[in-house]
């Protein structure tokens, strides 16, 4: 039997990758621009890092981790989602000792087994960024408007920006409570998960799938009418930071994330062109998060987005694969003799760092030069002993047709 990958995984072929090159080049310039490092921390971690940050009662956490005991009977799970590791390796290397506010991204696979479906896979990928040490809504605004620098370079100008704010352990107690009451009035009528919620976390109600649901709960309090003075003071804050920026936002008070480590702003982009699965990007403040996993007291805010539906978006619009790899030259040699001085010429010329392809399936010329044709090379030179022996051969230039004889130890400078 054959092997096929995993459901919810997926093979990104040439010239797939060619793509995938072009915007992770975009991604990390942009990040460059605004003084972001790159952090590259491990696949796995301990499985105890991500329940404890993400949230014992989140879908990530509850249903969706790939979990694992490893030989040594250690409780391993594959990253579903970046920050928990920044936060970790922040900690572990003191990173915060050396500056006040580290700021920091990444672009990698992450894992969630969710049911697969467009724009929904188990190993999927994201690039995201996390600044580390600031309680400034100067911070958050940043964050937002590299997300959208992002979309914005990558020609990408539909989208639609929902901000909203989560409190905190002073304000969000409080206010579950009076969304709790209202919850219980009609908690008959809900669906069992949304009733089992109520007491676990109301909050979630609000972003029930379920219609019926959705209609029942459409008038309850929402929590960006029940901040405390300094979550609502960061809050419009924010607010006059994106409008300074010109940047299109709608608040809504019902926006949850699927992570429970936010407090204050958090903040989802979406478009209109993706399925079920809008959300590109998303993200927002943890300011407790670092001293729940053991550090000394460090507000941080990030953000991470989808690739995989970044490229579905670009793809919709047209967007062709940027040119793959393409060489410069390919050397068809007509007999064995000259096959070993072209292999030997294109090692020779890959070390000046010139990208160079030979035959090395033995073929005929006709067959060479439909191969070259097919790699879209930009050059063709045809050895044979009459070539070897004289010192010189033909460079075809394949995109005009053109050809000159040339020395052989000149194709160097032809190519230049
Ligand atoms: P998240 O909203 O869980 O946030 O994921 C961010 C983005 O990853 C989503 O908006 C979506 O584009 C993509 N994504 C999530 N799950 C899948 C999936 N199964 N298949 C394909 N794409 C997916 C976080 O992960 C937070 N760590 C963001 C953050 C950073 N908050 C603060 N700092």
């Amino acid at each position: 039997m054959a092997f096929k990958s995993i459901r919810g995984t997926k093979d990104i072929l040439p010239p797939e990758t060619a793509r995938w090159h072009y915007v992770e080049s975009v991604v990390r310039e942009v990040f460059h621009r605004f003084n972001y490092k790159e952090i590259r921390t491990p696949i796995f971690e301990q499985t105890a890092l991500f329940a404890r940050s993400i949230g014992e009662l989140t879908d990530i956490v509850g249903k969706e981790m790939y979990t694992f005991t490893d030989r040594s009977d250690d409780s391993i799970t594959l990253r579903p989602e970046g920050t928990a590791s920044v936060i970790r390796a922040y900690i572990q290397n003191n990173l915060g000792e050396a500056q006040p506010l580290v700021k920091v991204y990444y672009i990698g696979p992450m894992f969630r087994q969710e049911r697969p479906q467009a724009g929904r896979l188990r190993q999927f990928h994201q690039f995201g960024a996390e600044a580390i040490g600031s309680l400034q809504p100067e911070v958050d605004a940043e964050i937002i408007a590299m997300t959208i620098q992002i979309y914005k370079e990558l020609s990408l100008a539909k989208y639609a920006l929902k901000i909203s704010s989560v409190g905190c352990e002073k304000c969000r107690p409080h206010f579950k409570e009076i969304l709790q009451n209202e919850l219980r009035k009609i908690a008959a009528k809900l669906s069992p998960d949304s009733q089992r919620r109520i007491e676990e976390n109301p909050m979630r109600v609000l972003d029930s799938k379920d219609e019926n649901d959705a209609t029942l709960t459409a008038k309850m309090p929402v929590i960006t009418d029940h901040l405390c003075a300094e979550c609502a003071r960061h809050f419009e804050s924010l607010k006059k930071y994106l409008t300074s920026f010109h940047i299109p936002y709608t608040v809504d008070g019902r926006l949850v994330r699927g992570l429970d480590y936010y407090t204050k702003t958090a903040f989802e982009l979406t478009s209109a062109e993706l399925g079920s699965q809008d959300a590109l990007a998303g993200g927002g403040r943890y300011d407790l998060l670092t001293q729940e996993l053991g550090g000394k007291a460090t507000p941080g805010v990030g953000f991470a987005a989808g690739i995989e539906r970044l490229m579905m978006v670009l793809e919709k619009k047209g967007f062709e694969p940027a040119a793959d790899i393409r060489p410069a030259l390919f050397i068809a040699s007509a007999d064995a003799e000259s096959r070993a001085w072209s292999v030997a010429t294109t090692i020779d010329l890959r070390s000046e760092g010139i990208a160079v392809e030979a035959d090395f399936l033995a073929r005929s010329l006709k067959a060479q030069m439909r191969e070259a044709d097919r790699q879209q090379a930009k050059f063709v030179l045809v050895v044979g002993q009459r070539e070897l022996g004289s010192g010189r051969a033909i460079l075809k230039n394949m995109k005009t047709g053109e050809q000159n004889e040339i020395p052989l130890d000149e194709i160097r400078k032809q190519l230049s």
